[in-house]
């Protein structure tokens, strides 16, 4: 649609913000639990293999794809897809595009005033009170423990910080590209680092705090996260494989329909190849460097490992590492900025979740900024508060994470690699990615592109469906289980649960109310002759 573009200001500027929109809670929480749950070595190998085979290339392809249809004047998935393809089908395809990045935002969000208030709590002392039940807080604070309790608004409640971080999000998205996006992850981004480094040499130097626990060591918590363990076995684990790809996927912001709508406000002389490389690169530094050295070595010196084992994601972010820090000295201060550097890690991601929506609303109902922020505002907001009420056992926010958060990106990445590779074609795709680039991608990455990763992409997706909807437990003979895991036992059968059902009426609805938007779009477009600009 013929609108006045936006812009990046600066090459630096865009690597940041899609370095801010990777560098999230999955960094710093995420990453290490799965390293440390299925045992570093063999998980680093699975997951390196699945950033060069899915991270890379369609991490590429989308800045490639996002750059082309940008110079059509489109910024959202399904324009981009309706503009490459000329076909009124192929709007559709672009879907979900639009519905992953805002339903994530829908409870990202929420995790994301969590940390706010969680570094609140922690500046104030209230995290290291004599007798502190952490557990106890954790199911209040988050409402993991009863429906409905996290819905107050005291200063020590959520329910302010859901606020703040909803007004932050909204008028920074309100703002732009430029003015919002990439000012925000300006500062952000080296703030992070420099608290992420602050906490870390903090870890790294904790050495053995309680001498009646030699085992306890800063060394043996490395050890702990990073020794291979028996690889082999590892490696022939398929559960492995797919929380390393999803983990990639996850990490990388790669899938979530947020690159392709960044880079399409780029022009022909941007370096796609390098920026793509470089943001990527960031990202593994602090996932690897940063989250991977901090979380789980630090829960280990003082809890051993019988403190870590079996926490998931958000408990050992919120309910163990406060203990940890309570019982390290100058903990007050490093839980403070621990929890701030969540806070600046999660809002550089969740402001990357509003743009596609944002622009898709904007270029598809020719609505103005104003109307497309109220309107998401919104439609987040109704999720947002499903997720924060129905929080028990955080059953809302895991149940959409997993469908929407988990099996749509990979749904999306797959269609989009093979567009790329298929319906563009590799060579004008590698031609159209190359334009403006001063350094080239391996030729090898050609054939990766157009049979490697679409194999390993369906390949990973069988594995998905044999153990999570059949339920295989991946052995054979008489050792073979089949039984559905919870996300699917929770839908049906005796066994099932409301709030899942609710969970995934709820994305149904918004399908079915995307698909109505994509379709309102498709007329407008469709109206108008595709034209290509020259920049
Ligand atoms: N890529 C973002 C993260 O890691 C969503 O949290």
């Amino acid at each position: 649609m013929p609108k006045p573009q936006e812009a990046w200001s600066s090459k630096l500027g865009v690597i940041l913000a899609v370095a801010g929109s990777a560098v999230g809670l999955g960094n710093f929480l995420r990453f290490p639990g799965l390293a440390a749950q299925y045992g570093g070595g063999a998980f680093m190998i699975a997951y390196f293999v699945s950033l060069l085979v899915i991270g890379f290339p369609i991490g590429w392809c989308e800045w490639g794809l996002g750059r082309y249809g940008g110079r059509y004047g489109f910024h959202s998935t399904p324009g981009i897809f309706y503009a490459l393809l000329k076909n009124r089908w192929a709007k559709y395809l672009g879907v979900i595009g639009f519905i992953v990045p805002v339903m994530i935002y829908m409870y990202y969000v929420y995790v994301e005033a969590w940390c706010l208030g969680y570094a609140l709590n922690a500046a104030t002392g209230n995290l290291s009170k004599p007798g502190m039940n952490y557990s106890e807080f954790f199911s209040r604070y988050t409402g993991a423990g009863v429906d409905g309790i996290a819905l107050h608004f005291g200063l020590y409640d959520v329910g302010i910080f859901v606020v703040i971080v909803y007004a932050l999000n909204f008028y920074f998205i309100f703002k732009g590209i430029s003015k919002g996006i990439e000012a925000v992850c300006k500062y952000a981004m080296p703030a992070l680092i420099a608290i992420a480094l602050i906490v870390l040499v903090r870890v790294l130097t904790l050495g053995t705090p309680d001498p009646a626990k030699p085992a306890q060591s800063v060394l043996n918590g490395l050890g702990f996260m990073w020794n291979p363990g028996d690889v082999w076995t590892g490696l022939k684990n398929p559960q492995l494989w797919l929380a390393a790809s999803g983990q990639i996927f996850f990490s990388l912001s790669v899938g979530f329909g947020v690159i392709i709508t960044y880079s399409s406000y780029l022009t022909k002389k941007d370096d796609v190849v390098l920026s793509g490389l470089t943001a990527s690169a960031a990202n593994e530094f602090c996932e690897v460097g940063l989250g991977g050295l901090i979380t789980v070595p630090a829960a280990f010196v003082f809890l051993g490992a019988a403190g870590i084992i079996g926490q998931g994601t958000f408990s050992l972010g919120f309910n163990v590492l406060p203990e940890v820090f309570a019982r390290m000295p100058g903990g007050q201060l490093f839980a403070t900025i621990f929890f701030i550097l969540l806070f600046l890690a999660a809002i550089t991601s969740s402001l990357s979740m509003l743009q596609p929506g944002i622009a898709f609303l904007e270029e598809g109902l020719g609505i103005n900024r104003r109307a497309s922020v109220a309107l998401l505002g919104l439609i987040t907001a109704v999720g947002t508060l499903f997720v924060w009420y129905f929080s028990k056992n955080l059953k809302a926010l895991d149940t959409i994470d997993f469908w929407v958060g988990t099996l749509m990106i990979f749904i999306q990445a797959t269609i989009l690699i093979i567009i790329f590779g298929w319906r563009v074609g590799i060579d004008k795709g590698w031609e159209e990615m190359h334009l403006g680039a001063d350094i080239r991608v391996p030729s090898f990455f050609k054939p990766v592109i157009r049979y490697l990763t679409p194999g390993f992409l369906l390949t990973i997706f069988a594995l998905f469906i044999l153990k999570n909807v059949f339920g295989w437990n991946f052995a054979w003979g008489d050792a073979a289980r089949f039984e559905p895991t919870g996300y699917v036992k929770d839908l049906v059968g005796p066994s099932h649960d409301l709030v899942a059902r609710l969970s995934v009426a709820l994305v149904a609805v918004m399908t079915i109310f995307s698909v109505v938007l994509v379709q309102i779009a498709g007329k407008n477009w469709e109206s108008k002759p595709l034209k290509e600009e020259d920049r």
